[in-house]
């Protein structure tokens, strides 16, 4: 199978286990420069999407997550991206530790690529819907684009949020992965003994 590939940290871990079971998978598709870097510094084969088609698993970390595995994405800038290939594929396996899992999401700031003539605009806009944009400080995307972390935002509901937030002229995409979330989280706990455990969502 083509398995797409997540950015950060976890998914880092999750790259660095798969160079030891090369021989299972065909290829991948790397939802950031960085993670294809990666990849193909294990001698992993990375494929452009539209050379690669329908993916049938995508694996990411997130940075929050909540009970209905509609997550908080884009801590490391990839998200349009990792949305990209999330879309592309058919089942979308979240890992991530179990800090991250919250009852609200908006604890973590919320990640928006904009378009950089826009930055005023979206900052303006997003004040209106209770948030405070903060300008990612010399940080450009893999697609040329700024980041606005929003701070303060209580999502109550995530779906109806990602689609307002996409609605506003400028905006690439927004952090928010609820109108198409995770189909399993698979999160990691310490234990009192210090041994990791694993346990599933759904
Ligand atoms: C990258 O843009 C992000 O969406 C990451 O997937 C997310 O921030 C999780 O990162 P860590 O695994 O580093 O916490």
């Amino acid at each position: 199978m083509v398995v797409g590939i997540g950015t950060g940290s976890t998914a880092n871990h999750f790259i660095d286990l798969l160079a030891g079971m090369k021989g299972k998978i065909d290829a991948t598709v790397a939802s950031s420069v960085a993670s294809a870097k990666r990849l193909q510094g294990h001698g992993i084969r990375v494929l452009d999407l539209n050379e690669a088609g329908q993916l049938s698993l995508y694996v990411d970390g997130a940075d929050e997550s909540n009970e209905h595995l509609h997550l908080v994405k884009g801590g490391g800038g990839a998200l349009t991206r990792e949305k990209i290939v999330a879309g592309a594929s058919e089942k979308f396996v979240c890992i991530a530790d179990d800090s991250k899992l919250v009852k609200v999401l908006g604890k973590f700031p919320l990640p928006i690529e904009v378009i950089p003539m826009a930055q005023a605009l979206v900052a303006r806009e997003m004040v209106k819907l209770g948030g405070n944009p903060v300008l990612r400080e010399g940080f450009t995307t893999d697609n040329g684009n700024i980041i606005l972390d929003i701070l303060g935002l209580e999502i109550i509901d995530p779906v109806a949020l990602e689609n307002r937030i996409n609605q506003i002229p400028g905006v690439v995409t927004n952090g928010l992965f609820a109108i198409r979330p995770a189909d399993v989280l698979i999160l990691g706990a310490l234990t009192v003994s210090g041994r990791w455990d694993k346990w599933a969502l759904r």
